[in-house]
């Protein structure tokens, strides 16, 4: 086996965003694409000679094509042993599982997360560390760095590796190990939490579905709820990871995956549902006619996490991002645990979850996850609500609506105009940022702005800082309102908006109509409709 060495020239557009390198599918076709990116990534790291590099993807289309080529790389970068998911494919959770098990060095998730996949939609990478967690602003930095200059690549001239066999394989001073990518994690699982009182549930008559979009938390949905569950065969949905993801768009939510939704608002729904996205980190939670906001669900998991054996007397702290609602700091006050406010992207919870300072985290954007792994962990968050509602004997909406009795209820909204041109929504924010000063005190619409900024984080554990994360407008009566730029779009610009506030008593409103002054006057504010060309944002979640 030779190692080559391969010249190359550099792109301008390498840039990590919010969760890893994402562009269009036929961006990362090109002529040495992911082998430049790739190659920035070992070239900014040291030590790695000899150690266990996992590479695992989500299964959509050019999959197959970048496991091989990362393989390849690897091998003649000198890793000493590769582990790939069985057909190349593993979820992100899983992968992080796996790094840390294994004791790797790091590894490569290929993903574009919940953004559609195909010929024609996206692709993306990304890097976790040998704690499972995706590497932190100052590794990303440096890969895009790299490759703004990189010139050459090392590669070896081998054909394709066959990845649907199990098992071990020399190839010169390396060795390339496929394994189930279901199996360990699954174990782990049960570790976790109370199979057997969820499996007493599920033989009740309790009646569950899990939609796994067609992508990659197929088979670990019906090895976990089917197999070991229980649940009946077909309790999985598009479980069956294919390259277009079957034509649906893998994010969990009202929108996408409507057709769930539409199920748990029938009369002969069942008594929960679930989805999640490409990758297996994002999830939704359905009870009956009755949808859990991402915002809240992280506020009802750490009300009753100590329900799950492996937290009991173990609850630290929460972390949640900024654009994320405050329900769960009620909840945590409640519990005398610390709250930490993050800029947005998982990556920010890692350092927090090393040091002890938190066991449980999430995101608006139907993320959560714990102590028990450094990424955000769609499956985990479903079996945390299973679990919670064998050990409470309730249902979502009762869970859910016992939460707002106890704490207030805090409506929360999101807003995305994607795909919007990029000068236009820079601008936007440009505007904003250079009129901050001025707004404290500002009515617009009969409300008055208390405080205005843009959101910086100081790391309290790595101390690692992040300035420019977005602009939050504090309003009177408990309402409060984030603008941002996204950083996994990958056409023109995405901006997001969150609006979230705290009720008192008023526990029935639709969020719309709870929060439409506040909509309403940072749309005035923004001018958002003259400087996009937009009159409506393209998702509301
Ligand atoms: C989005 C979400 C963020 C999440 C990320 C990765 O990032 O807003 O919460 O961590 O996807 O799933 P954004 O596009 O807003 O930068
Ligand atoms: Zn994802």
């Amino acid at each position: 086996m030779d190692i080559v060495s391969v010249k190359t020239e550099p792109y301008s557009d390498q840039t990590f965003g919010t969760s890893g390198l994402r562009k269009k599918t036929a961006v990362f076709r090109q002529k040495h694409y992911l082998e430049n990116i790739v190659q920035s990534v070992f070239d900014s790291l040291n030590g790695f000679e000899g150690k266990t590099l996992v590479i695992g993807g989500d299964g959509r289309f050019f999959n197959d094509e970048a496991v091989q080529t990362l393989i390849r790389l690897a091998i003649a970068n000198q890793f000493g042993r590769i582990i790939v998911g069985q057909n190349g494919l593993l979820s992100t959770p899983a992968t992080s599982h796996i790094i840390t098990k294994y004791n790797a060095f790091g590894g490569f998730i290929l993903s574009a997360s919940h953004n559609p996949g195909g010929r024609d939609g996206d692709f993306g990478i990304k890097f976790d560390t040998a704690s499972g967690a995706p590497a932190p602003v100052a590794l990303t930095t440096l890969f895009s760095e790299r490759a703004k200059v990189i010139d050459r690549f090392w590669t070896i001239d081998l054909p394709d590796f066959d990845l649907s066999l199990l098992g071990e394989r020399a190839v010169g001073h390396s060795i390339v190990q496929v394994v189930d990518p279901v199996a360990d994690y699954a174990a782990y699982m049960r570790d976790i939490f109370d199979f057997p009182a969820i499996k007493k549930m599920l033989a009740g008559g309790f009646k569950m579905i899990f939609d796994a979009m067609n992508a990659a938390t197929g088979p670990y949905a019906r090895h976990i709820f089917e197999e070991a569950l229980g649940a009946p065969a077909g309790s999985v949905i598009h479980g069956t990871p294919q390259p277009d993801f079957g034509g649906l768009h893998p994010d969990p939510n009202l929108i996408y995956a409507k057709h769930l939704a539409d199920m748990m608002y029938a009369d002969d729904a069942p008594d929960f549902a679930a989805a999640s996205d490409g990758d297996g980190d994002r999830y939704m939670i359905l009870g009956k006619n009755f949808f859990v906001n991402p915002s809240d669900s992280l506020a009802v998991l750490t009300e009753h996490l100590h329900a799950i054996p492996f937290y009991r007397g173990k609850i630290n702290g929460v972390a949640r991002s900024f654009a994320t609602s405050p329900a769960v700091d009620a909840v945590a006050a409640a519990h005398k645990i610390p709250v930490y406010e993050t800029p947005v992207g998982w990556k920010f919870f890692g350092s927090l979850l090393d040091a002890g300072k938190i066991t449980l985290c999430g995101e608006e954007s139907f993320g959560a996850g714990s102590s028990h792994l450094r990424e955000k962990d769609g499956l985990w968050a479903v079996l945390a609500w299973l679990n919670i509602m064998a050990a409470t004997q309730k249902t979502p909406e009762e869970l859910t609506r016992e939460l707002w009795r106890k704490y207030g209820r805090v409506y929360a909204l999101a807003h995305n105009y994607e795909s919007l041109n990029a000068e236009a929504a820079n601008k936007l924010m440009m505007d904003l940022n250079a009129e901050l000063d001025t707004l404290p005190g500002r009515q617009i619409g009969g409300l008055t702005i208390r405080q205005a900024f843009n959101f910086s984080y100081a790391d309290p554990a790595s101390g690692e800082t992040a300035a420019d994360q977005g602009i939050c407008l504090v309003f009177d009566g408990q309402k409060r309102a984030v603008i941002r730029l996204s950083g996994t779009g990958s056409v023109g610009a995405t901006l997001r908006f969150y609006f979230n506030g705290l009720s008192g008593k008023r526990l029935n409103d639709t969020p719309q109509a709870f929060l439409s002054d506040i909509v309403a006057a940072v749309g005035t504010l923004t001018r958002i409709a003259e400087q996009t060309g937009r009159d409506a944002p393209t998702t509301i979640t």
